[in-house]
C-alpha cells in the first residue's frame, strides 16, 4: 500500500496528474529512510532535512512533524513490516498541480507520496568493496537540496557503469565532491577526509553519523575539499548513504585503492556503524 495525497492505494491504482509539478519539472523533494528490524532509523534527522529542503525550494509543507511521522508509521503497519524486516521508506512531496508555467504558483496544495520496500543490508558488497570511476560532476549548484531533479545523478551513474565500474566518484574542476547517491570519504594516515557540507554535496545523514562515530572514537576527521591526486594516494576510500551504510571502494579507474582490499579503517567504521543501528 502506498500513501498518496491523503489516500491509501495500491501502486497500479495510482494516477499522476499530467501537470503535477514534480512530474513536469522535478519540482519537489524527497527522503529515503532506513528501516531496520521494522523500526525507522534516524527519522528525526530525515524530517529535519525534508523541512530544510522544502524551505530552500520555497515550498510550505502543510503537515506537522507529528503528521508526517504518523504517515511513515502507518506505512510500516499497513505493509505488515515486522521486527524481521529491513526496508526503506521513500517519502516525496511535489509542489502540486498547476498549469505548466515555470513561475511558482500560489495557493496550490503540495502532493505527498510514500511507500516502503523490503531491502536487505548490502553486507556482501560491504565485505568485498565496489569499483568506481571518476566522472565530472555535471549536476547543478544546489546539491545540498534533496530534490526530485535527479537526472544529473542518473547520468553520472550511467557514465561510470558504461566505463565498467559500479559507482561514480564525482569531481568539479578536479575537486572531489561525492558519489551519484552517496557521500565520499578518503582515509589517509588514519584520518578521514570528506568534502565540507556546503552547496556542492548532499548533507548526508550517514556522513554525519560516520563523522560523529569517528570523532567519538578518537579518529580525526577533516571536512576539507581534496583533489583527484589526493584521492589516488588515499589508503582507503569509502562511500556512505542510508542504503549503502559504510561501503568500501577498492578500485578507481581500474587502479587499486591502497592495498586493493577492504582496509582496517573501513572495517572499524563498519563495526561502529553496526553497533549504532542495533
Ligand atoms: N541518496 N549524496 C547524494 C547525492 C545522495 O543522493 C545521498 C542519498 C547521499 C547520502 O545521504 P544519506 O546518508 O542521508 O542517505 C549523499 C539516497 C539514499 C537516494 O537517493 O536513494
Amino acid at each position: 500500500m502506498l500513501y498518496v495525497d491523503g489516500k491509501w492505494v495500491e501502486a497500479d491504482e495510482l494516477a499522476v496528474h499530467p501537470e503535477d509539478r514534480g512530474y513536469n519539472f522535478g519540482d519537489g523533494i524527497y527522503e529515503v529512510v532506513r528501516i531496520y528490524k521494522g523500526k525507522m532509523y534516524q527519522w528525526d534527522a530525515h524530517l529535519t532535512r525534508l523541512f530544510r529542503s522544502a524551505r530552500e525550494i520555497k515550498l510550505d509543507l502543510p503537515w506537522t512533524a507529528a503528521e508526517l511521522k504518523d504517515i511513515a508509521q502507518q506505512l510500516i503497519v499497513k505493509n505488515n513490516l515486522t521486527t524481521d524486516d529491513d526496508a526503506i521508506l521513500y517519502l516525496q512531496v511535489t509542489r502540486g498541480v498547476a498549469p505548466r508555467l515555470h513561475d511558482i504558483p500560489s495557493g496550490i496544495r503540495p502532493v505527498i507520496m510514500g511507500f516502503v520496500r523490503r531491502k536487505e543490508r548490502p553486507l556482501a558488497d560491504q565485505k568485498k568493496g565496489l569499483t568506481a570511476q571518476l566522472v565530472e560532476d555535471i549536476r547543478w549548484l544546489r546539491c545540498d537540496i534533496k530534490t526530485l531533479n535527479l537526472l544529473g545523478a542518473v547520468l553520472v551513474k550511467q557514465y561510470a557503469k558504461e566505463a565498467g565500474a559500479q559507482e561514480s566518484i564525482l569531481h568539479r574542476n578536479g575537486i572531489i565532491t561525492e558519489c551519484s547517491a552517496s557521500n565520499l570519504f578518503a582515509v589517509k594516515d588514519n584520518a578521514l577526509y570528506t568534502h565540507p557540507a556546503d552547496n556542492l554535496v548532499l548533507h548526508g545523514i550517514t556522513r554525519q553519523t560516520v563523522i560523529d562515530l569517528a570523532k567519538a572514537n578518537g579518529i580525526p576527521v577533516h571536512e576539507e575539499a581534496f583533489d583527484i591526486q589526493f584521492l589516488k594516494q588515499a589508503d582507503e576510500l569509502f562511500l556512505s548513504s542510508t542504503t549503502a551504510e559504510v561501503m568500501p571502494i577498492v578500485a578507481v579507474d581500474g587502479q587499486p585503492v591502497g592495498s586493493g582490499q577492504v582496509g582496517p579503517m573501513v572495517q572499524k567504521l563498519q563495526q561502529l556503524f553496526e553497533q549504532h543501528i542495533y
